[in-house]
Formats: structure tokens, C-alpha cells, sequence
């Protein structure tokens, strides 16, 4: 059976979905692993390495493709335009990768009209099985660490209070807004580095989580915050006085902060706006907001997918696809996580993948199969 691994083509991309180390236990599990020339470049693992773990080396993505069983990639296939990569993917093709399912309907579509067997990774049922398959545990938690040193690099003063001869400097004030897996790195690395760390939510959870990682939490409403998450785990969409409750709240505890990173996100819905135009005004010259809500429209409205920008002397950073700006790292993670999806359906003696349809982690990322739509949330049923 074989996997094949192609380059990553979208714009600022430098993740792979397979490092040297997963090679080799897929190796070992029996199949043939083809990788594509140049994939692991971005990510530091060069086709040598590749190939020293077992895999062979494939000159352009066609032939990769050709006869390939199952596809791994970081992010689904592009479909159309000078850009298309779905044309050379075979009928009957496993897929699996990030696809923001959701917000892309259309690609979907496609993917089935195409014969695909496609899995959307950042469908993953939050189960406790599944913690090891998380690819939006693994890459957020990576991107509330770099969000902190890219804010740190753009603020032009230090993190930790330090007494010196020449005088004291105190220690910078950052605030995190959401504190789910992003958020709660970030605390940790601000509160590493030296900062005074406060922290906000609307899961009610989460204020023992930040206490513990030595954060003082900001509350907003209590009584509304009660019904804030869903079964799953993720936050609800809140209504409008929530939101207005939680501005003013935020507008008075904003203008004290040296740097706001921001990881508020509702799936498949646009990010809430948390930071208005004013709040940035009330803020400090020389202060910093990171946006890692960014590429799902900004919980501050006057971030830009991709543009570190000023505005009202308040620097606001907003880098596209932050998980690739640590490709090495957060490659492996990604890596491990299709890698511990696929494992329970291997079959050891056929050395074929042979998937558990009824299975909860199949079931809950599987977007199409035998040419149609079967994921609920695009057929419809899921309403
Ligand atoms: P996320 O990336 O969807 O959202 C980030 C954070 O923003 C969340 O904590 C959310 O509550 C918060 N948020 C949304 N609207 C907000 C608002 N208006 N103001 C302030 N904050 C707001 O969430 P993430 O980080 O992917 O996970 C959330 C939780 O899911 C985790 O903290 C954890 O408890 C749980 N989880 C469970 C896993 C499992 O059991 N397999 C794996 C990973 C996470």
C-alpha cells in the first residue's frame, strides 16, 4: 500500500505532513512511503533524511500521486485556477489533512466529485482517545508560544522587572484574550519570559487554568458565562449584551496593558471581535496586540492577515498561518497526530488501512466517500 507525502504548494506554507520519525514506523507497519522531492525543505528535513527513514523520493507530485492509497498532507488540496493540485489526485484516494471543512463547502464538494476519501483533521471529536490525533491542540500550542516572542519582538522594552545601577525597569503587563490551548501557552511563555500575565474567557473552566499557570483572570459575567461551552468542549457564540458586557469590562483593563494577545475562536464561525478602535487608541505608544485570530477575520478589527501594522502607535501583529513559522516543530506534531489516526485501522498482516467506519474519530472527520458529502455538518442532517 502506498502513502504518499506531497510539498506543501499554498503561499507561506512550510509544514510538511510527515517527519523522518513517523516514516519509519509507517515503514515498519509495511507500506511504501513516497515523498516528494523538496517537501521536507521548509521544515528542516531534507530528502536524504527522508530517505534514510525508509521512503523513496519522487521527482514531481504526479507521479507521487499516481497509485498513491493514501495522500498525507497539511492542508487539503487546492482546487481550480494555476494553483489546482486536485486534478492529479486518483478516484478513491484517502485525503487526510486540515481542510477547514466548515467555511469551505464548495472545496468539499469538489473533493467529492473527484472520488476522494476525505478526513478534515480539525474535525477531531475532542475525546480523550483522540488528544494524541489533535492537530488544532498540537498547532495552537505552538502558536501561543511563537504569538509571545513575536510580540516580545516587536515591543521595545523587556519582559521581567530588572533592577540595574542605572535603574529599575518594571515588568511588562500582557494580557491574553481566550485561553484555550493557544491561550494558555501564551501565558505560560509570557509568564516565563518575566510578565505580569492576566488573562480572560468566556468557559467559566478556565480561570482555575489560568491561576495555576500564575495568571490573575479578568471576569466579565459569571451568570452568563455559565453556558458558555458546548458539549465538546469549544465556546458557544454569546449574545450581544455578553459582548457589550465584555468591551466595557475590557476597555477599562486595556489601557494599563503593555501587550494583548488575542486567541478568541468560536468553530466555524468568524472570530469575535474584542478589541475595538477605541481600546487601541486608550492604549500606550509602544504597546503591542497579536492577533492569533487573524485568519478567521480578528478579534481586533484593525488587524491584517499577514501585516505586522501601526496604528494609533500601537503596534498590531497579524502573521498568516503561525504554526508554520515553527515548521520543524510543528511539522513532527502534525506528523504524529495523522499518524495516530491511521494506526488503530491498520491491518498488520494484510499491511493495508483498512478503516473502522463506525468508528467515533472516522465518523467525526470523514467529509466524503464513494463520490458523495457524508459528513452531517455539509449534508445537512448535522442541523
Ligand atoms: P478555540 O481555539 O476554539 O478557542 C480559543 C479560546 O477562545 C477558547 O478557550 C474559547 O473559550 C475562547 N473564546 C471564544 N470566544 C471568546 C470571547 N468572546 N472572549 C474570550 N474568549 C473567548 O479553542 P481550543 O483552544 O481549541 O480549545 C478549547 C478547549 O477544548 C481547551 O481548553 C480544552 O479544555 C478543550 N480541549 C480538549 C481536547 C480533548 O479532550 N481531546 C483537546 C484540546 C482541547
Amino acid at each position: 500500500m502506498k502513502i504518499a507525502i506531497p510539498k506543501e504548494r499554498r503561499a507561506g506554507e512550510k509544514r510538511v505532513a510527515a517527519s523522518p520519525d513517523t516514516i519509519k514506523k509507517l515503514v515498519a507497519l509495511g507500506f511504501d512511503v513516497a515523498v516528494e522531492k523538496g517537501a521536507g525543505a521548509g521544515a528542516s528535513f531534507t530528502d536524504d533524511a527522508f530517505k534514510a527513514a525508509g521512503a523513496s523520493i519522487a521527482a514531481k507530485a504526479d507521479t507521487l500521486l499516481k497509485g498513491a492509497d493514501v495522500v498525507l498532507k497539511v492542508q487539503g488540496p487546492m482546487v481550480g485556477g494555476k494553483d489546482d493540485e486536485l486534478s492529479a489526485y486518483e478516484k478513491g484516494t484517502v485525503v487526510i489533512a486540515r481542510m477547514d471543512a466548515l467555511t469551505n463547502a464548495e472545496t468539499m464538494k469538489a473533493y467529492a466529485e473527484a472520488g476522494l476519501t476525505a478526513f478534515a483533521m480539525e474535525l477531531m471529536p475532542r475525546i480523550t482517545r483522540a488528544q494524541s490525533m489533535d492537530i488544532l491542540s498540537s498547532q495552537s500550542n505552538l502558536s501561543g508560544y511563537k504569538a509571545v516572542l513575536d510580540g516580545a519582538s516587536e515591543f521595545g522594552r523587556g519582559f521581567p522587572m530588572m533592577m540595574t545601577a542605572a535603574g529599575t525597569i518594571p515588568p511588562a503587563k500582557v494580557f491574553i484574550m481566550g485561553v484555550g490551548v493557544a491561550g494558555l501557552q501564551a501565558i505560560a511563555t509570557a509568564k516565563r519570559l518575566g510578565a505580569v500575565v492576566t488573562a480572560t474567557d468566556v468557559r467559566p473552566a478556565t480561570k482555575e487554568q489560568v491561576e495555576s499557570l500564575g495568571g490573575k483572570f479578568l471576569v466579565v459575567d459569571p451568570e452568563m458565562e455559565k453556558d458558555a461551552q458546548t458539549a465538546g468542549g469549544y465556546a458557544k457564540e454569546m449574545p450581544p449584551e455578553y459582548y457589550a458586557k465584555q468591551k466595557a469590562v475590557v476597555a477599562e483593563h486595556i489601557k494599563k496593558q503593555d501587550m494583548v494577545i488575542t486567541t478568541a475562536l468560536i468553530p466555524g464561525r468568524p472570530a469575535p471581535e474584542l478589541i475595538t478602535e477605541d481600546m487601541v487608541k486608550s492604549m500606550k505608544q509602544g504597546s503591542v496586540i497579536v492577533d492569533l485570530a487573524v485568519e478567521m477575520g480578528g478579534n481586533c478589527k484593525l488587524a491584517q492577515l499577514g501585516k505586522v501594522i501601526v496604528k494609533h502607535g500601537v503596534t498590531i501583529v497579524g502573521h498568516d498561518n503561525v504554526p508554520s513559522r515553527l515548521a520543524e516543530d510543528a511539522s513532527s506534531l502534525f506528523a504524529k497526530n495523522l499518524f495516530n489516526f491511521i494506526t488503530p485501522h491498520v491491518n498488520k498482516d494484510s499491511k493495508t488501512l483498512a478503516f473502522d467506519w463506525d468508528d467515533e474519530t472516522v465518523k467525526g472527520t470523514l467529509i466524503c466517500k464513494d463520490g458523495g458529502l457524508v459528513h452531517p455538518a455539509l449534508t445537512g442532517e448535522g442541523k
